[in-house]
């Protein structure tokens, strides 16, 4: 029997990366899946390279009516969600003295808001529906403890981690589970990104910085993002459905909170 078996899932920023390991492993386990991002011709490639199961969505998180019409075209086409997964962010470095307010407020626009407000419009729906669903945010171990150059994201994944314990508590009396999965390092584009921003400021070589990451990590590498989907199949499950408001590390053994 596959887990999700005629289940729903929205999906933000599963255009690539994580979110389309996700997408593919929600598949596979029987879901059909609303590929949502704000690359939209990527997200209509990531859908068709899975076939009917999928349908893409033009969605920007930081945009409410943009969050709005994404989530009727995703009722519209899917029929109803049961399961959310906020994974759309944005990710950036500087140290604290050459940190502008324009980049705070991009990565908070994404990364907290978004996710506020797309869980927002997806409860909403389960409530009037009253079905109950699953709410998977995406964190990260950035939000668990500060880093030097990073002020500004590991804040946006901290406030996650706090949102998830907040929504998670407020909305189990409808039978919506809010839980997070926290990622360490996953090696893709995103962590291309990570990579030059390091490159920039710690004056190494490209792709030095993703070997020393994974190197630290006591599993011995960096993750990948299958590495992530059994957690975000489980978290979506029915096995779940007593885990409220968690924050669960997926990250070979960097963090043990
Ligand atoms: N890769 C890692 O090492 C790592 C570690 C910890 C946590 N995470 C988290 O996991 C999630 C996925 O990470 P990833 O590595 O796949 O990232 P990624 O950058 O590869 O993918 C992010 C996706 O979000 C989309 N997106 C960006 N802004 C958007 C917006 N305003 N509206 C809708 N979509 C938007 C992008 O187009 C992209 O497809 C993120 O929440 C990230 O913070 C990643």
């Amino acid at each position: 029997m596959r887990r999700l078996e005629g289940k729903t899932a929205l999906i933000t920023g599963a255009a690539r990366g994580i979110g389309k390991a996700f997408a593919d492993a929600y598949v596979r386990e029987g879901a059909r899946v609303a590929i949502a991002d704000i690359n939209i011709s990527r997200a209509r490639d990531a859908a068709s390279s899975i076939g009917e199961a999928a349908l893409a969505v033009e969605m920007n998180v930081t945009d409410q009516a943009s969050i709005d019409s994404a989530v009727a075209q995703a009722i519209d086409g899917l029929g109803h969600i049961d399961i959310l997964i906020n994974n759309a962010a944005l990710f950036s470095a500087a140290p604290i003295s050459e940190i502008e307010r324009v980049d705070f407020q991009r990565l908070f626009d994404v990364n907290v808001s978004g996710t506020l407000f797309t869980l927002q419009a997806v409860a909403r729906h389960m409530i009037e529906r009253g079905k109950g669903g699953k709410i998977i945010n995406m964190a990260s171990q950035a939000g668990r403890r500060g880093e030097p150059l990073v002020a500004v994201y590991c804040a946006t994944k901290a406030a996650v981690i706090s949102l998830t314990q907040s929504a998670g508590l407020n909305l189990i009396e409808h039978g919506i589970n809010v839980n997070a999965i926290s990622p360490g390092v996953v090696d893709g584009e995103h962590w291309d990104g990570v990579d030059a921003f390091f490159a920039k400021y710690e004056n190494k070589a490209p792709g030095q910085k993703k070997k020393e990451v994974g190197a630290g990590v006591p599993f011995g590498r960096m993750g990948t993002a299958e590495d992530l989907t059994g957690m975000a199949v489980f978290l979506a499950s029915d096995e779940a459905k007593y885990i409220v408001a968690q924050t669960y590390n997926v990250d070979g053994g960097q963090w043990m909170n």
